[in-house]
């Protein structure tokens, strides 16, 4: 039977580019976990924010791959690193399945105009990890971990961009660290109309990970605790 995410051995790789771990892992086990939805979903457009080698979104178009091969999904990837643009085109390639891969930052993003409103499915597994702000946004492999205070300040440059890019069926899966306050960031969501839900947890002696899905809530009520699942 064929895999239905990336194969390790065919991800490729450079120093200063990501490699898949445990995070990695947790995001790709939460699009399996929400797989059937997704395909009842139809996305037209999806979207990995910070694709470094690429594992994620291979293993969502993998995933997402109609039987008769049709192309009916488009895919984009996006990293401020250029290494990582192009290793993600490489694991791609070697899987077969296409997306177009930008180097962009989030923070000013040139893709707000293009895709404003379109991204059916958006996933990012975001720099959380809690340092001081100098580090943040420096070239190579540090700006796949550098967060800033609490993790937080690429997550909450993330946040209003997605909200501007999401369609109005648009999904967001997010990682994040406890030390993020993943609360605060669904109370945030929240107030922009979203529910969220925890998709995976995991837990190892180092972090404490959650995978949060959020989507847009037409009947949600400002006060009401809409996160299925404590943070
Ligand atoms: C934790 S790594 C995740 C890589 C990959 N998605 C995975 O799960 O294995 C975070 C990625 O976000 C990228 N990144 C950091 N800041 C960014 C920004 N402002 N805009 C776009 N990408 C960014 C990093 O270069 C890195 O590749």
């Amino acid at each position: 039977m064929p895999s239905r995410i990336a194969q390790i051995r065919l991800v490729s790789g450079h120093p200063e580019v990501y490699e898949p771990c445990d995070d990695s892992f947790a995001l790709v086990d939460a699009l399996l976990a929400d797989r059937k939805n997704l395909l009842e979903h139809q996305p037209v457009f999806c979207m990995e924010v910070g694709c470094g080698s690429g594992y994620v979104i291979t293993s969502l178009a993998i995933m997402l791959k109609k039987e008769d091969n049709a192309a009916s999904v488009s895919y984009f990837a996006t990293d401020i690193n250029p290494h990582a643009v192009r290793v993600t085109s490489e694991t791609l390639k070697a899987h077969t399945v296409h997306a177009e891969v930008l180097c962009d930052n989030i923070a000013s993003s040139g893709l707000e105009t293009r895709l404003w409103g379109k991204v059916d499915v958006m996933v990012v597994n975001p720099p959380y990890v809690p340092t001081p702000e100098d580090e943040v946004g420096r070239e190579g492999i540090a700006s796949a971990w550098a967060g800033g205070e609490n993790g937080r300040t690429v997550i909450d440059k993330i946040l209003p961009v997605a909200d501007k890019l999401l369609s109005k069926k648009g999904w967001l899966y997010m990682v994040t660290l406890a030390a993020n306050n993943p609360s605060q960031i669904c109370l945030f969501m929240k107030e922009k109309g979203y529910a969220s839900r925890i998709i995976v947890r995991r837990s190892t002696e180092e972090e404490s990970l959650h995978v949060i899905k959020f989507w847009r809530d037409p009947d949600l009520q400002v006060g009401e605790i809409s996160t299925i699942g404590s943070l």
